[in-house]
């Protein structure tokens, strides 16, 4: 984006904010995190989580955007001299990178999964889609060269700019992508046994409930929202001054939930149905949906239809995440955003290395407890993001005098004060106190 282009229309700025949103999040890490984490419970959470923490400060998030109408850290200096704040671009830069970084790694699975496909060989009786995926993401030439792969395409889409890069591939491609689960999920919930899965996601199993639940459901609403690491305020400074940013964000926060909820009613089902575990882990999915497909006809086509469509849902965040990193590591000097881009898709690039290779010959390698990936994606996850969703939330309940935020929002009185209780108490009590239950307690 070199210049201050903003984005032509509504439905346009709509669809990029959920297109960004939207991604592995949704489709792939929910339905491995709600596995892993005992289901129902975590998925009760994860929605509370969404609607009563992330959506308020998604709000704020569009809100700070737009009047700064400026990369986040230029935008918060502007809007708050002297003050700290700004460092909420500098978390925002290193949280997007490091997601970023195991990322492209999931892009690069993708990229193998669609090279697989062409050739129609990842479906057919006997397949054992588990000894598949271990395959794939234990050889660390092929994760390398896939994730490499897959950063180059982020980043040339990056470097083509907003519009024709993102606003009119995201309007068609998603609908059909939503369009393909509704069907899986259909095969999926007509298998024999299936109805386990359903039981599994929304009979609550309370044994689950604790800190540790808490803190990775919120870490999903967090990741799954784009929430806490200024890459909705960076969107949003593209966004004009007409458009109601209250429904823009319950539009992305209602899409979310619903393809989360599409996601696990597609595997789960099918988890049950067909014999898998739910605790898989990050291969879940990737086991899952050849599973189904191979229950449809023409699933070979279907499946390779359907990889291609989650690599854009895929890319339409990456290109978010590399669009924040970028957009506050160069900030005004636009002039070298091409190669400044490069090299920062590189570092990120390399950073994933680790990443990548921690299914395979680094598996033995633990921090914490967690694998190499796993544990960049829980610093993101659970640490990072809370906490620039924490100060995001202080600052725009703070900072801002309600005349300037009523008249940002735009919303009735009573919506008002509700986002206000919000942003002032209830986000930021309830992420303390995560935490706190977190570290002290579980
Ligand atoms: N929300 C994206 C997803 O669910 C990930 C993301 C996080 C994108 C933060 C941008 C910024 O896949």
């Amino acid at each position: 984006m070199s210049s201050r282009d903003q984005f032509t229309s509504k439905i346009g700025f709509i669809l990029a904010a959920a297109g960004s949103a939207i991604g592995l999040g949704a489709i792939w890490k929910f339905p491995y995190m709600a596995g892993t984490n005992g289901g129902s419970v975590f998925i009760l959470l994860f929605v509370l989580c969404t609607i009563l923490i992330g959506l308020p400060i998604l709000i704020a998030e569009f809100m700070i955007g737009r009047r700064g109408q400026k990369d986040p850290i230029t935008s918060f200096k502007e809007q708050a001299p002297g003050k700290p704040w700004f460092m909420i671009g500098w978390i925002g830069l290193v949280a997007c990178g490091l997601i970023l970084s195991f990322y492209s790694v999931v892009g690069g699975w993708i990229l193998s999964y669609i090279v697989r496909a062409t050739t129609f060989s990842l479906t057919g009786q006997g397949n054992d889609f588990g000894a598949l995926f271990t395959d794939i993401i234990s050889n660390p030439m092929e994760v390398l060269f896939a994730q490499a792969c897959f950063m180059i395409l982020t980043l040339v889409i990056v470097q083509a700019g907003i519009k024709n890069g993102i606003e009119s591939a995201s309007k068609w491609m998603m609908p059909i992508l939503f369009i393909f689960f509704i069907l899986l999920f259909i095969r999926s919930i007509t298998l024999e046994g299936a109805f386990e899965g359903v039981k599994f996601m929304f009979i609550p199993d309370w044994s689950y409930l604790n800190g540790e639940t808490l803190i990775l459901a919120l870490g999903q609403a967090f990741f799954s929202l784009s929430i806490g690491v200024a890459a909705m305020i960076t969107y949003a400074s593209y966004l004009s001054r007409k458009e109601k940013i209250v429904t823009s964000a319950i539009n992305v926060a209602t899409l979310n939930i619903a393809i989360s909820l599409l996601a696990g009613l597609v595997i789960f089902p099918a988890v049950f149905a067909l014999g898998f575990s739910p605790t898989e882990g990050p291969g879940l999915v990737f086991i899952m949906i050849p599973a189904v497909f191979e229950q449809l006809p023409f699933g070979s086509f279907l499946l390779l239809v359907f990889f291609i469509l989650l690599l854009f849902a895929t890319v339409t965040s990456s290109i978010a995440l590399l669009e924040v990193v970028v957009s506050i590591g160069i900030r005004e000097k636009t002039a070298q955003r091409k190669k400044a881009s490069s090299l920062l898709a590189a570092i990120i690039f390399i950073v994933g290395i680790p990443s990548a290779l921690s299914f395979g010959i680094l598996s033995d390698v633990s921090i914490f407890d967690r694998s190499i990936f796993d544990f960049v994606d829980y610093v993101t996850s659970a640490i990072l993001m809370p906490i620039g969703a924490l100060l995001t939330s202080i600052f725009a309940g703070y900072h801002y005098s309600k005349k300037i935020s009523r008249e940002e929002i735009q919303a009735s009185p009573i919506l008002y004060n509700v986002w206000l209780f919000i942003v002032r108490y209830l986000a930021p009590i309830s992420i303390v106190a995560i935490f706190i239950n977190k570290v002290f307690f579980s």
